[in-house]
């Protein structure tokens, strides 16, 4: 959809920007591009909408080359959420949000009625704030303005930068979860300016590492974080890097270890001495279908004369499948637990315990080096040895 051929852009003093980009982004992907100040995002970015020309290669906007398009109708397929907001301190929210609709062409009573669709999409009451000025507004609610605007005339491609830089991280983290539910309903093309290592991992398909003017990595956030590719990168995703990892991780069912279980309807004295031939504490309850029901302890089930039923606890720390491993790991220390239980829907998978989730940790990262499946990866761990 947006294709950066060889682009390279020189300011008129001798400022190189950036030099030699190449990459791609495929229709309704959201990549990030993150690096330190001055490292040429906004330059990237800007070249998009031929705010700025590049100065060598060129750029693909659907496959077609850009710089034979009129920069007013290219505009009109770009959405362009701009550094600071950019909001007209002397119109009000809804002919803020209805300034592109209204620029190219739309009857003022449709541009007005999609503003205040946008408006209420992004949060914000048309009739509470759209006849208020920005200067009304918190940085937050300032924000989403900006995102309702560049989303106004329905454009296939958003170019959003830092769109969520003004706002304290609480806000912030909000107004990111909004924009990510929200892609999910419009599936954009979105190419994402952030300074933010942490806000990149969080809202890209894919992530760019810029260096200075350059790209030093391009790829999953999964694979930036477990495999920098240089040691630029390393140091620029923080040593931190493996617990940030563990929130773009997902837990696949070969990841899970298998508890003893006891069944509902089962008598307590029979689930008692399973147990105590296993050596095991503690069992899993299941239902004969085997939905999770909760667990029982070899205690509990001695000298008791009733069914596993009647003594099973409520399970406290439990994930779906497919959640992230981080997820897990703060269900474990929330609930003061050694191991979390992970379904499917109603049905129980198996166990994460925290050495299974160092493992399919490691895993991971070794599969991603590899190219294949988590469950290919072979793997001593300290708890087979
Ligand atoms: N009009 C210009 N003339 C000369 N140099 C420029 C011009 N605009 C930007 N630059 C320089 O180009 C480089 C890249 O700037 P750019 O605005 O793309 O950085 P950025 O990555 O967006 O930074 P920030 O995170 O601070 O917004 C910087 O060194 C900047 O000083
Ligand atoms: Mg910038």
């Amino acid at each position: 959809m947006i294709r950066f051929e060889q682009v390279g852009k020189v300011y008129p003093d001798g400022t190189t920007a950036v030099d030699d980009l190449s990459f791609e982004v495929a229709e309704g992907e959201l990549v990030t591009l993150v690096g330190p100040s001055g490292c040429g995002k906004t330059t990237t970015m800007m070249m998009v909408n031929r705010l700025i020309e590049p100065t060598a290669g060129r750029i693909l906007v659907d496959g077609e080359d850009i710089a034979g398009v009129d920069p007013v109708k290219l505009r009109r397929r770009i959405g362009y959420v701009i550094q600071q907001v950019g909001l007209f301190p002397h119109r009000t929210v809804l002919d803020n949000t209805a300034t592109v609709p209204a620029l190219v062409g739309w009857k003022r009573a449709k541009a007005r009625a999609r503003a205040a669709e946008l408006l209420d999409l992004v949060g914000l009451d048309p009739k509470t704030y759209g006849s208020r000025y920005p200067a009304q507004l918190s940085g937050g609610q300032r924000q989403r303005v900006g995102v309702a605007r560049a989303l106004a005339a329905d454009p296939p491609v958003l170019l959003m930068d830092e769109p969520f830089g003004a706002v304290d991280p609480v806000v912030r983290e909000r107004l990111q979860n909004e924009f990510l539910k929200l892609q999910a309903t419009v599936r954009k093309t979105v190419l994402l300016v952030t300074h933010d290592i942490e806000e990149a991992v969080r809202m890209g398909d894919r992530i760019a590492v810029y260096g200075q003017g350059r790209i030093e990595q391009f790829d999953t956030p999964a694979a930036v974080l477990g495999t920098p590719a240089t040691p630029y990168v390393a140091q620029f995703v923080g040593a931190d890097r493996g617990l940030k990892r563990l929130s773009v991780t997902e837990i696949e069912a070969s990841d899970l270890e298998q508890p003893p279980v006891a069944y509902l309807d089962e008598p307590a004295a029979t689930a008692a001495r399973e147990l105590a031939v296993l050596g095991a504490r503690w069992a899993v309850v299941l239902s004969r279908q085997g939905e999770l029901h909760g667990w029982v302890s070899g205690d509990a089930l001695r000298g008791s004369s009733g069914t596993v039923g009647e003594l099973a606890r409520r399970m406290e720390a439990w994930v779906p499948v497919g959640a992230p491993l981080k997820q897990a790991f703060s269900e474990m220390l929330q609930h003061d637990a050694g191991w979390v239980a992970v379904v499917d829907g109603p049905r129980f998978l198996g166990v994460l315990t925290p050495a299974k989730l160092h493992e399919a940790l490691r895993r991971s990262v070794d599969a991603d080096a590899q190219g294949v499946a988590r469950d290919e990866v072979e793997f001593d761990s300290v708890s087979d040895a």
